[in-house]
């Protein structure tokens, strides 16, 4: 049957494959029909996702996207591919009058320098095929709201989506598709390790039309899609995943 959708024959990279949105990511291009290298610091986790894929010759690779050096040896150790989910991230609150260099750089090189340097390594090292698409995991946060003491996250993700519609265009020209998904508050662990009281959360949901967070599955869903045949036509696009919360 038919399906645009599907990503069989395709091999795609995931990195953040370790956990929430980049590790259901991994498991629904697997059962979409991918092979999938994934990436991330921590083994044991990059195994457990291993082990609730479907279909075979899926790989993981150790690196931390923070060295230069780590993502070179990355991309030097990955076939050809159809697909780059660029999804490795993490999140913190920091007050603007609490903003240090070294709080700043913590997080810009995660969130931003390591998306940028492994794009452009991989397009520097011809490992994306004709026609490929990229997948950044970027945020509503900063691009379409702005939340107290979410400064540096925000910034690294507006940062993140200006690079995703410049890399759109200077490499459309190569086959190459470049769009983001911009979730709001997704159930992963990234969102359990903010410092919020139960009672902010209650406060936080009730600004959500559909009254709950997103699942990291429904992220997953959207990146399938960009990565997809059935998004041939779409590059530059940051597409907003938000359960309504930016409605009103
Ligand atoms: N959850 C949300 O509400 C939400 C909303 C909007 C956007 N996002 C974005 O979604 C992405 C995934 O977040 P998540 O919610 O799934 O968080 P998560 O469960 O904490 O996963 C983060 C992933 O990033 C990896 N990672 C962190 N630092 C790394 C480093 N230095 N090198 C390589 N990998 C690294 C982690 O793996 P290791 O620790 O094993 O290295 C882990 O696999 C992030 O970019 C985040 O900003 C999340």
């Amino acid at each position: 049957m038919h399906n645009p959708f599907s990503l069989s024959g395709k091999t795609i990279l995931v990195t953040g494959a370790s956990s929430g949105i980049g590790r259901a990511t991994a498991i629904e291009c697997s059962k979409m029909g991918a092979r999938v290298f994934l990436s991330a610091r921590n083994e044991a986790r990059l195994c457990e996702t291993l082990a609730m894929m479907e279909g075979e010759g899926h790989q993981f690779i150790i690196a931390d996207l923070t060295e230069e050096e780590a993502i070179k040896a990355l991309v030097d150790q990955l076939p050809q591919l159809d697909g780059v989910v660029l999804n490795a991230g993490v999140a913190g609150l920091v007050p603007t009058m609490g903003i240090t260099s070294e709080k700043l750089l913590q997080m810009q090189q995660i969130n931003l320098n390591a998306p940028i340097l492994l794009t452009r390594t991989l397009v520097k090292k011809r490992k994306l095929n004709t026609p490929s698409s990229i997948v950044f995991t970027s945020s509503a946060a900063g691009v379409f709201r702005t939340s107290v003491g979410n400064a540096i996250y925000a910034t690294t993700k507006c940062g993140i989506d200006a690079f995703m519609r410049t890399a759109a265009l200077e490499l459309a020209s190569r086959g190459i598709r470049c769009n983001s998904v911009n979730p709001a508050m997704v159930e992963t662990e990234l969102i359990k390790n903010l410092p919020i009281s139960e009672e902010e959360r209650e406060k936080n949901l009730q600004q959500y039309p559909l009254h709950r967070y997103g699942k990291p599955e429904e992220v997953a869903y959207a990146i399938i899609y960009l990565l997809s045949d059935a998004a041939a036509w779409t590059t530059g696009t940051a597409l907003k995943l938000d359960g309504g919360l930016t409605i009103g």
